[in-house]
């Protein structure tokens, strides 16, 4: 991870994404993905209506990043990195169930997603989180030609649904070794 700065690193914090967060969102984009968002695309996209960027910090740096589409009841996560150096440890489980929180929040049932498939990382992160394959989207990626699987979770408004969310919050907290809090 980049520069050592305050903070501690037993706390993950799950805050808003805001604009002075971008140079560290673009780092950890272009160290994550083969044709990465460019700059200008991720600024705009941090400021969009409809859009619900969130950022994990732990050590006061920003280790991860997960974005989410919403419009009327439907939530679509449209990236999620994190920090080469800081993977493995759960922040991506943790963004993806921050990221679910907030689409309930706004009134999202159903949150949906698609990864390449050979990102096996992703496949098993989406699967752990109860996201069920929905179908392939062939050569969907332009700039390798791979397939996109294309995922789902649902229900998430109903009693069910939280349940499964509160009980996957308490798993992550139980399975970590980090406090969260969420501003
Ligand atoms: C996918 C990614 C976000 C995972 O982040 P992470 O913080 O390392 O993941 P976590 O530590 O929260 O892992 C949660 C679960 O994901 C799965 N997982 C994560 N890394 C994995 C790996 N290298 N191999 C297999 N499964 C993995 C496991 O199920 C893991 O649960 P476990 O620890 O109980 O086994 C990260 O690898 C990344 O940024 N990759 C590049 C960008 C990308 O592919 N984003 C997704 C695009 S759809």
């Amino acid at each position: 991870m980049a520069a050592a700065v305050s903070g501690s690193r037993d706390t993950v914090t799950i805050r808003h994404a805001d604009l002075a967060d971008l140079d560290c969102i673009v780092r950890i984009e272009a160290q994550s993905f083969p044709t990465p968002w460019s700059r200008s695309l991720l600024s705009t996209e941090l400021r969009q209506p409809g859009s619900i960027y969130l950022v994990a910090v732990l050590g006061g740096v920003v280790a991860g990043f997960i974005g989410l589409w919403h419009v009327m009841d439907h939530g679509h996560i449209c990236t999620l990195a994190v920090d080469p150096d800081a993977r493995g440890q759960g922040l991506g489980e943790l963004l993806v169930l921050a990221a679910l929180d907030a689409a309930v929040g706004v009134g999202s049932d159903v949150v949906h997603l698609e990864y390449r498939v050979g990102n096996a990382p992703a496949a098993a992160l989406y699967e752990k989180l109860g996201f069920e394959r929905v179908g392939l989207r062939k050569g969907y990626y332009s700039d390798t030609g791979e397939d996109a699987i294309l995922a789902s979770v649902r229900q998430l408004s109903t009693d069910e649904g939280r349940a499964r969310l509160d009980e996957a919050w308490q798993r992550w907290k139980s399975e970590r070794g980090l406090q969260v809090a969420v501003e």
